[in-house]
């Protein structure tokens, strides 16, 4: 099993231990969105969620877990709710960024800027004032934004389905002619980036030489087709929601059933940080803090599948603990 397979089934395999599973194929159902875990109640769903995994949100690196397991306050969390525009949260406050914000992205490295697509542009987040500010000169209406890890540029999806790449400080764009009819796009930690047409087919442009490749393996004629930033520990590759199955889709051209099946399904999801995972369901955020579950036992009074969780993994500890830091030590390393 590979690195995002292991730590979201590490919190979803016990909280679903308590459902009858299909050996090792996780269900994701309504039991996995506990009241416990809200941190935010919106009155229309939530459509989009990025909790950037730079220094804004991890800037001193916890040498312990005791240190990670306190990382969430504090945190940044981005999301759209339908209909109300683009928010910041934080301890749980919710802050109106943009009216028209349709996209988040910042890069996986050690600065802290966060970018906004908007029906007006790119904006960047100002976190001492907790606003949106304009960013460059670009008025193209912008529904997916993806920032590239450590070079200077931006790729945009436009609502005619171009994509662009922006440089110069956001001043000049650059058709990516090769991408066609692209719906989404999400960049992987090389940045090559993946789309999906209008055909929901999903392909990949490599960084390197702009060649693109249809992913293969991948169902022939999906209900619906989501493509979610990869986490921070995965390399070449992106998760992708094919109508009701999770699967990894690689940059050589093939994807892996990841052995999740979504009876229901979250609205949006940030899976970037890994330790912690962030999902969307009916109108709210659930934050699931994997370490705190897991290792610290930090167990919430009230939901005793955690405790299932706990003993489940507990042979598996010293990993996580690992992977905790190991991950830190990647932001910190760009
Ligand atoms: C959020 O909570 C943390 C930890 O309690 C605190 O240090 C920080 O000042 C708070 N930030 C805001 C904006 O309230
Ligand atoms: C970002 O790119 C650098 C240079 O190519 C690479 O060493 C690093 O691993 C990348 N970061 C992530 C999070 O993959
Ligand atoms: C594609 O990459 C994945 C992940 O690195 C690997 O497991 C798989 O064997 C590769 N497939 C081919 C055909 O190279």
């Amino acid at each position: 099993m590979n690195t995002f397979v292991t730590f979201t089934a590490l919190l979803l395999v016990g909280l679903a231990s308590t459902a009858p599973v299909n050996d090792d194929i996780l269900h994701i159902d309504n039991e996995l969105f506990p009241e416990l875990f809200v941190i935010y109640t919106g009155e229309n769903d939530i459509t989009n969620l990025v909790v950037p995994v730079n220094s804004l949100n991890f800037e001193d690196e916890p040498d312990d877990e005791e240190a990670f397991a306190s990382a969430t306050a504090g945190i940044y969390i981005f999301f759209v709710e339908e209909n109300k525009g683009l928010f910041v949260l934080q301890n749980k406050t919710a802050t109106k960024l943009l009216e028209n914000g349709n996209d988040i992205s910042a890069a996986s490295d050690d600065n802290k800027a966060v970018f906004f697509g908007a029906s007006d542009g790119i904006y960047t987040f100002n976190a001492e004032k907790k606003t949106a500010e304009k960013y460059g000169t670009l008025t193209d209406n912008i529904i997916n934004i993806a920032v590239a890890n450590a070079t200077n540029e931006i790729f945009i999806l436009t609502a005619d389905h171009i994509v662009y790449k922006v440089t110069e400080d956001g001043t000049n764009k650059e058709e990516v002619t090769e991408v066609k009819d692209a719906q989404q796009i999400v960049l992987d930690s090389s940045n090559n980036l993946y789309f999906v047409d209008n055909k929901k087919q999903v392909y990949v442009r490599l960084y390197e030489d702009g060649t693109v490749k249809k992913i293969k393996d991948l169902p022939a004629h999906p209900s619906s087709v989501k493509l979610l930033r990869p986490p921070i520990v995965i390399d070449d590759s992106v998760p992708v929601i094919a109508g009701k199955k999770a699967f990894l889709a690689y940059s050589n051209g093939t994807a892996e059933f990841a052995e999740i099946i979504l009876d229901t399904k979250p609205t949006a999801y940030s899976v970037e940080p890994s330790l912690l995972v962030y999902a969307a369901h009916d109108k709210k955020i659930y934050e699931y803090n994997i370490l705190n579950i897991v290792v610290l036992g930090l167990l919430q009074e009230g939901l005793e599948e955690l405790s299932e969780v706990k003993s489940h993994f507990s042979g598996q500890t010293s990993e996580i603990q690992n992977m905790a830091t190991k991950s830190m030590k990647t932001i910190r390393a760009n």
